[in-house]
């Protein structure tokens, strides 16, 4: 019995075994006077094995109908390719097939839109892009998890269930098991003490708050999970589950923390570029011809660091007509995101100490009374990809912020806690996966680099 072997293994072998069996499915096949071709694919790499059928097998007949998307079972020797752009090829001495797929298999040998696979997201990776996008997904997840490992940060399971709002933004996803048909009602409103946890319960939108109690811990801690959005915004950058990596580093400051996130963004892309090839230049020739020069320049670039209030100066004095017009004391659009980042500076802008108003609770209020250390990394064509603060570890000026917020303290005695016993200095940030995968793959729709993408109105699959 001879092992299976993968398509990428063989095709990178600088001297492969003679006799292989290889299983996969065929995209294209095409027929000669003696010969079938069957170019084969197992996902294990952007390229397929060609593999060469002699009309002398004995089931030929069988072989010669096959359509694109039947999986088949090969065995044969693996020969040096005569034919362009391959090394390898394989002259089949059996083919067992395991299943047909008939004309109705909707990825038939042409270009598809990206909104029409999008109606077929369980069949996408089976197409040379969407593959190129869930492998290099996959590789850079291992590559996130080597970058803190390398530095000592301890990774953190932090809950997806949770009873507190850490962005205070309200766009939570309620978790109950009441019956919504016919609640318990006390004193006029749902009674939430007859729900399974005995209070509301919503999905995390950030583990944030748990990575801080594990950073005032064990020091240098990360949580590299999903996370849950009720935002009803339909953009292209925004999804209603997204992952997001946020590391949380005790006896760490603002300035620190910037210089920590552009390092992790950086040791990602060189990740990529490193090991992602093949790919990477599907993406590069085929979806972002600027690509490359986006990433390299990203790579050698210092990132621009700029307080919020020079910001808007900088944008007031612009001359530039933006949909929304820039102002102290609000948030950054995208528009004024991309302007700065693509065409001001063209290279990756922090802006950092924001208007406190437009921010959450936890972030540090600055001297001025006025802002808090809050940062936001931005990157070209994608606006924020990151976004931080150091946290306020004064109990007092913690508490004064969540009473002016309105926010309920004994719901988060916990937290609280963290800065009575043993509080320090500590700073974090969250990198948003899909937002950094759209950045490294030139996809320009954020439904596009996540397997099963949940948007409004969209829970199909
Ligand atoms: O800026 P955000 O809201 O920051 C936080 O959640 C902090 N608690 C993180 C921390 O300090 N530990 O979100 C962080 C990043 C954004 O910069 C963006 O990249 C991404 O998460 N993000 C989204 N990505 C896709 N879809 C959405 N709806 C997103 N909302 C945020
Ligand atoms: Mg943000």
């Amino acid at each position: 019995m001879i092992k299976r072997k993968k398509i990428f293994d063989v095709l990178n072998a600088d001297d492969p075994t003679n006799c292989v069996l290889i299983k996969g499915w065929v995209r294209t096949r095409r027929d000669s006077k003696d010969f079938s071709f069957i170019e084969l694919n197992d996902g294990s790499c952007l390229k397929n094995i060609q593999i060469i059928v002699d009309n002398t097998i004995n089931n030929y007949g069988e072989i010669s109908k096959l359509s694109t998307g039947s999986a088949v079972s090969v065995k044969g020797k693996v020969v040096e390719s005569q034919g362009k752009g391959q090394r390898w090829e394989v002259r089949a001495e059996t083919m067992d097939v395991i299943s047909t797929a008939p004309e109705s298999f909707p990825l038939q040998k042409k270009r598809h839109s990206d909104e029409y696979l999008r109606t077929i997201a369980h069949l996408r990776p089976r197409t040379n892009k969407y593959g190129a996008v869930f492998r290099i997904r996959s590789e850079v997840s291992y590559a996130v998890h080597r970058f803190f490992r390398n530095r000592g940060f301890s990774y953190i399971h932090t809950p997806v269930l949770t009873g507190s709002d850490c962005e205070g933004a309200g766009d939570l996803f309620r978790v109950t098991t009441l019956n919504l048909e016919a609640p318990p009602v006390a004193k006029g409103k749902i009674d939430y003490t007859k729900d399974f946890f005995g209070k509301e319960a919503n999905l995390t939108v950030s583990g944030q708050l748990s990575a801080e109690m594990f950073a005032l811990s064990l020091g240098d801690v990360y949580t590299f999970g999903p996370t849950f959005r009720a935002e009803n915004s339909n953009t292209s950058r925004h999804v209603s589950e997204f992952w997001m990596i946020e590391p949380e580093m005790a006896f760490c400051d603002l300035e620190e923390n910037i210089s920590f996130a552009e390092a992790l963004l950086k040791y990602m892309i060189n990740h990529v570029k490193d090991n992602c090839g093949d790919d990477l230049n599907l993406f590069a020739n085929f979806v972002d011809k600027t690509l490359d020069e986006t990433l390299d320049n990203i790579l050698s670039s210092d990132f621009e660091r700029l307080q919020y209030i020079d910001a808007i100066d900088l944008l007031e004095r612009s001359g530039k007509k933006f949909e929304y017009a820039p102002a102290f004391g609000n948030d950054l659009q995208t528009e004024h995101e991309r302007y700065l980042t693509e065409k001001y500076f063209k290279k990756p802008v922090v802006i950092f100490n924001y208007p406190k108003d437009i921010k959450p609770f936890y972030m540090r209020l600055n001297d001025d009374n006025k802002t808090v250390a809050a940062m936001d990394v931005l990157v070209p064509r994608i606006g924020e990809i990151i976004g931080g603060s150091q946290r306020e570890e004064r109990l007092d000026m913690l508490e004064k912020r969540m009473d002016e917020m309105g926010l309920l303290k004994d719901n988060y005695w916990w937290y609280l806690d963290s800065r009575r016993f043993g509080s320090v200095p500590h700073s974090g940030f969250g990198l948003g996966f899909e937002r950094f995968m759209m950045l490294v793959t030139g996809v320009s729709n954020i439904r596009d680099v996540i397997p099963f993408p949940r948007t409004p109105n969209n829970l199909d699959f």
